[in-house]
């Protein structure tokens, strides 16, 4: 299956808001997680198969205190302490990429933030089928 991506600007946000004022994003904005533990957004992912998936979070810390999040399945936990670690600025965007099993159909992919910094700011989340991608060209 193709890689889905899902922006962060149209995900059920606590405790966080959508700007724009970092360059480099993709979509209309992203999200910046209030400064405190617990803040959080939940991407609605749909996957079509039952498995393992990738998920690719594009995010920006322009500090170099590592914001790490607690990463939930329809309220399971599945990764605890993701980092996102400093990028060198809030316009330098990166990826980070953890694997976890999802369920056919509707999924609530929720990252909080553990740390009083809140979570990094968040521009989206790429989903794909794990292993899927095909081996490179001769
Ligand atoms: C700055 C930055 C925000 C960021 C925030 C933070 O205010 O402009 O985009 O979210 O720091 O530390 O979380």
């Amino acid at each position: 299956a193709a890689p889905v991506t899902y922006q962060s600007e149209d995900a059920t946000v606590s405790q966080g808001v959508v700007e724009s004022n970092h360059t480099g994003y993709t979509g209309s904005g992203f999200v910046n997680f209030d400064n405190l533990t617990g803040s959080y957004v939940e991407y609605a992912v749909n996957a079509a198969s039952a498995g393992s998936h990738s998920l690719t979070f594009r995010f920006a810390n322009g500090t170099t205190a590592n914001r790490p999040v607690n990463v939930t399945v329809n309220g399971t936990p599945v990764v605890s302490g993701l980092s996102f670690p400093g990028t060198g600025a809030w316009t330098t965007w990166q990826t980070v990429t953890t694997n976890v099993t999802l369920a056919a159909g509707t999924n609530r992919i929720r990252t909080t933030a553990t740390t009083s910094n809140g979570g990094p700011n968040a521009d989206s989340l790429t989903v794909d089928v794990a292993g899927e991608e095909p081996p490179p060209g001769p």
